[in-house]
C-alpha cells in the first residue's frame, strides 16, 4: 500500500503532467483501505554506521533497522500502528509533531503507561496535517534515541506535489569507540551541563554519507530531518539555491534561507525543494558549517552525464498546501511565559536554578542541571508532574520563551504546532509554524496556538541531555 513518489512516477510521465495547465497529475496514490494497518517491532539489531565495510555495529532498531521504517501516511486517513517492545527495558513512541489525541502521544506515565518487555501497544491516529514528520522512544530517550530509536514519518499531500522525485535524508550521530561500537556514558555531566552528547559520526538514512547522484534539470524535493540528540547542522548546498517550502512539516511562504545555510536543529524538519542547477558531470558539496572549527563535507551532489532534464527551471509552483491549523486569536489570548535557566557558565559553574534538586552531582544520576521557570523536570515524563500552566479548550495561548541560559535550546511542544512570532521584538517572516523552534543564548521568541486539544502535553528542549536534565515542563489542556 506504499506509495512512493520518485519509483511511481516516471520522469516523462511526470513532464506530460506538467505541461498541462493545471499541474494534476493522472497518477495518484492507490486509495487506501479503510483500515491502515502497521507493526513496528523495537529490538536489538546490527547497522553499518561505519560505512559498507564495517565493522557494523550493535544498535536498538525498529523493525529491524536503524532508522526504522518509513512511515508514509496518508492526511486525513486514520491509521493504526501497533508497536511490538522486544527489549528488555520500557519503551514507548512518540509521534514527533503530529496533532493526535493525548493518549496516543506515547509519554512514558503521562500519557500511557510504558510498553514492558514483551508487550504490545497499538497506537492509533488521524493525522491532520501532510509533511514531514518523525517517531522516536520517549522513554530512557536519551539512550535510547541514541542506541538507534529514530525514525522518518512522512504524511502525503492529497494530491501529488509537483518534483521529479521526493527524497529524505534523516541525519543522526553517533559517539562511536575506536571499534565502531556506540560509547557509553549517557548523561555525563559535562554532556548535560553544556551542549550535550555530539556524537562523532554522522549518518544520513542510518549509512556513512555517500554522494548523491542527481540530474542537470531535475526538481528534488527533499525533506531533511534531525535526528541527533544534540548536534545541530547548519547545511549549504554548494553551486545550489533551495527554497524552503516547510517547516516541521508545515508549509510556509517558499522562500531561500537567511546566508543560504539551512539551520536544524535536534527534532526540527526542513523541506527543501532543490533545482539542480549544475552542469552533467559536475560535484557540489554539500557542508555543514554550524560549529565554527567543526566545519566538514556531510556528502556531495554528483551530477550524471545525462543531458538537462530541462532547460529552464520547473515551472510549476512550489508552494505546498495548506495543512488546516486553527488560526490563534491574538487579540483574545492568554498569556504565559517560560524561561529557560541553568547550564555552565563561563569559568565551569553552574548557573543556578531555583528549587532544584542534587546540587552536588548536577547532570548525574538524573540530578538537575537545568530549570524551567525556577523548576527542574527530570526524565522523560512521568504521571506527577504538576502542569507549568492550565488552558481552557479553544483558548489562543501566546506565549513568550527566554532563553536565560548561555546554550542553545530547540524547543519542542508536544501536541501542536506554534504560530512563530517575533525574535528578539523582530517579527518572523515566512509565516512559519513549528513544533520545534531554536533559541540562541539569551533569545526570546513570542509565538501563539489554539489549545484546541485536550490533555497533559509536554513542552521541553530537545536536546535529549537537556530535557533529562531539567529543561522540560508540562502545560494543560482541560
Ligand atoms: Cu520529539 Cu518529547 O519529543
Ligand atoms: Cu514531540
Ligand atoms: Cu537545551
Amino acid at each position: 500500500m506504499k506509495y512512493d513518489f520518485s519509483h511511481s512516477i516516471s520522469r516523462r510521465g511526470f513532464f506530460a503532467a506538467a505541461a498541462g495547465a493545471a499541474v494534476s497529475c493522472s497518477l495518484r496514490p492507490a486509495r487506501a483501505s479503510t483500515e491502515d494497518e502497521r507493526r513496528i517491532k523495537v529490538g536489538p539489531g546490527q547497522a553499518l554506521l561505519n560505512g559498507a565495510e564495517g565493522p557494523s555495529t550493535a544498535v536498538w532498531t525498529y523493525s529491524g533497522t536503524t532508522p526504522g521504517p518509513t512511515l508514509r501516511l496518508r492526511q486525513g486517513q486514520p491509521v493504526r500502528i501497533t508497536v511490538e517492545n522486544g527489549l528488555d527495558e520500557d519503551t514507548t513512541v512518540h509521534w514527533h509533531g503530529i496533532r493526535l489525541p493525548n493518549a496516543m502521544d506515547g509519554v512514558p506515565d503521562l500519557t500511557q503507561r510504558p510498553i514492558g518487555p514483551g508487550e504490545n501497544f497499538v497506537y492509533e491516529f488521524t493525522p491532520p496535517d501532510a509533511g514531514t514528520f518523525w517517531y522516536h522512544s520517549h522513554a530512557d530517550s536519551l539512550v535510547q534515541i541514541g542506541r538507534g530509536l529514530a525514525g522518518p514519518l512522512i504524511v502525503e499531500e492529497r494530491e501529488p506535489v509537483a518534483a521529479d522525485r521526493d527524497l529524505l535524508w534523516l541525519l543522526q550521530d553517533w559517539r562511536l569507540t575506536s571499534d565502531g561500537q556506540i560509547a557509553g556514558g549517557f548523561g555525563s555531566m559535562m554532556d548535560a551541563s553544556m551542549s550535550g552528547r555530539v556524537g562523532n559520526a554522522v549518518t544520513i538514512n542510518g549509512a556513512a554519507p555517500a554522494d548523491l547522484s542527481v540530474t542537470a534539470g531535475e526538481r528534488v524535493r527533499l525533506r531533511l530531518a534531525n535526528a541527533c540528540l544534540a548536534r545541530m547542522v547548519a547545511l549549504r548546498f554548494e553551486g545550489h539555491r533551495p527554497v524552503i517550502v516547510a517547516v516541521d512539516g508545515q508549509p510556509c511562504d517558499p522562500h531561500e534561507p537567511e546566508d543560504g545555510r539551512l539551520v536544524l536543529a535536534p527534532a526540527m524538519r526542513i523541506d527543501i525543494m532543490l533545482d539542480m542547477q549544475g552542469g552533467p558531470g559536475s560535484r557540489h558539496a554539500v557542508v555543514d558549517d554550524f560549529y565554527d572549527g567543526l566545519i566538514y563535507t556531510l556528502t556531495t551532489l554528483a551530477y550524471d552525464k545525462a543531458p538537462p532534464l530541462r532547460h529552464h527551471l520547473l515551472d510549476a509552483p512550489r508552494r505546498l498546501p495548506a495543512n488546516p491549523l486553527p488560526a490563534p486569536d491574538l487579540a483574545k489570548a492568554e498569556r504565559h511565559e517560560i524561561v529557560l535557566q541553568g547550564g555552565m557558565m563561563g569559568g565551569g559553574k553552574l548557573a543556578g536554578v531555583g528549587g532544584m534538586m542534587g546540587m552536588a552531582m548536577p547532570g548525574m544520576n538524573g540530578a538537575a542541571a537545568w530549570a524551567i521557570n525556577g523548576m527542574s523536570m527530570t526524565g522523560d515524563g512521568d504521571a506527577g508532574m504538576a502542569p507549568q500552566f492550565t488552558l481552557k479548550r479553544g483558548v489562543t495561548c501566546h506565549l513568550t520563551v527566554r532563553n536565560e541560559t548561555a546554550w542553545w535550546h530547540p524547543m519542542h511542544v508536544h501536541g501542536f504546532s506554534l504560530s512563530v512570532l517575533s525574535r528578539n521584538g523582530l517579527p518572523v517572516p515566512h509565516r512559519q509554524w513549528q513544533d520545534t523552534v531554536l533559541l540562541a543564548p539569551k533569545d526570546t521568541i513570542e509565538c501563539a496556538f489554539v489549545a484546541d486539544n485536550p490533555g497533559d502535553w509536554m513542552l521541553h528542549c530537545h536536546v535529549a541531555d537537556h530535557q533529562m536534565a531539567g529543561l522540560m515542563t508540562v502545560f494543560h489542556v482541560t
